[in-house]
């Protein structure tokens, strides 16, 4: 062996060896994840500061043919299960071993439905090391008996690193056959850091966008998914666009108003990014919250969420109707029910203790905050911060 490979070889060894290039790994591998697979892919392939190769950690599952997804990924270039008919790239390599997958990676993206996040960063704590940078592309949050916590936040707290979040209008199913869309980056520290996301994101058909607000955006991201589930009762009840469109724009408000309750940093042109209205729109419009919604309010909140979630997503997740559980129990903890009629009203339909028709009623409790949220309370939740 030559003088320089042994020293190398020996640098990497003592974690000396800084790799110019960046090597990526996707931790996740459903709809969303194999989309983020795929435009990464493409990414990587062209541009010269990263590695060629994207891992994808693949919660294994065994097909109805006996075959395995990971070896089905790995032979056929698609995600059979999750993606059917999409070319993932062919520097996609799709690994069941969590902590194989990350263990080259400087640049980890995150993207499984909330409710496995804490089991994988439990998995992975301790096993991060070095200059390692985190994308959480993940909706929803964790309720703890703190308070809410971001994913964002549990990604760093738990991995020691820093981590931005991707959100956006961005059903994947339509981005997978590359129709244009826009996203949004949140980050909190470095600009660098930002634009380096943004670069190995961006297509043509995938405008992404920086903004320097991290929970705004990730709030934005979490609370849409309570709302498609409002306009979900609505469309099952025959209410027409009228409705929706005013349960979308009381949603929104809600949306902000938390949002700022909780981080008084948050921004309010962060709600006008494709992270805050358009994602609104399309998930209030296509996504499969409110089409399940529909569906249980159409059985008259007869059939059970977990019931139509089975027969109609064939393992792909609902986000929502936990989303709006974890809300609850936060509103619920501060004494701020009141204050958000349609998140609370939402949930309680979910749970059967109000009617789906009773989401055009929840006007009764007369929303007390104003649009940017009450001062008094404001100034009180900054200071327990
Ligand atoms: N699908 C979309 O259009 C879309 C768009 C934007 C954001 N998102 C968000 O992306 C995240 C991932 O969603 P998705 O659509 O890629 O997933 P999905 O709902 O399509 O698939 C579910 C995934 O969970 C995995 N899984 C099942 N049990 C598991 C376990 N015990 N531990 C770990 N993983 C397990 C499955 O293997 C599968 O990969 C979610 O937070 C979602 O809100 C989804």
């Amino acid at each position: 062996m030559s003088h320089s490979l042994q020293k190398s070889r020996q640098d990497h060894a003592n974690g000396e060896c800084r790799d110019p290039k960046s090597r990526v790994t996707v931790v996740g591998s459903g709809s969303w994840g194999s989309v983020a697979a795929k435009l990464i892919a493409s990414n990587a392939l062209k541009l010269p500061s990263f590695h060629d190769e994207v891992r994808m950690w693949v919660f294994e599952e065994v097909l109805p043919n006996g075959e395995k997804l990971t070896n089905v990924i790995n032979k056929t270039n698609e995600n059979a299960k999750y993606l059917p008919g999409i070319t993932l790239g062919r520097n996609v390599v799709a690994d069941p071993d969590l902590e194989n997958a990350v263990k080259e990676a400087n640049m980890l993206v995150f993207v499984t439905p909330h409710q496995f996040m804490d089991g994988i960063c439990k998995q992975l704590k301790g096993k991060i090391s070095g200059e390692v940078e985190a994308i959480s592309l993940v909706k929803g949050m964790e309720v703890k008996k703190e308070g809410p916590c971001l994913i964002s936040s549990l990604i760093s707290k738990e991995l020691g690193i820093n981590c931005c979040v991707l959100m956006g209008a961005n059903i994947a199913n339509e981005i997978a056959m590359e129709k244009f869309s826009e996203a949004t980056v949140g980050y909190g520290g470095s600009r660098d850091i930002a634009e380096k996301w943004v670069q190995l994101f961006s297509t043509p058909y995938f405008m992404v966008t920086p903004v320097h607000d991290v929970e705004g955006v990730e709030l934005c991201g979490t609370l849409k998914n309570i709302v498609a589930i409002a306009t979900g009762f609505v469309d099952g009840l025959d209410m027409g666009n009228n409705t929706k469109a005013a349960i979308m724009r009381i949603g929104l408000r809600e949306m902000k108003a938390l949002s700022k309750l909780l981080f008084p940093s948050v921004k309010d042109s962060t709600f006008f990014e494709s992270c805050g209205v358009a994602d609104v729109i399309t998930t209030c419009l296509g996504g499969r919250n409110r089409r399940v919604a529909e569906a249980f309010a159409r059985s008259g909140g007869k059939r059970s969420f977990d019931e139509l979630e089975a027969e109609m997503l064939k393992g792909q997740k609902l986000q929502g109707v936990l989303t709006a559980r974890e809300v609850y129990e936060t509103l619920d903890h501060r004494g701020w029910l009141e204050m958000f009629p349609l998140f609370s009203t939402v949930h309680q339909i979910c749970i059967g203790r109000l009617k789906p028709d009773d989401i055009v009623h929840y006007r009764d409790h007369k929303s007390l905050i104003s649009i940017d949220g009450p001062i008094h309370l404001r100034k009180s939740i900054s200071s327990m911060m």
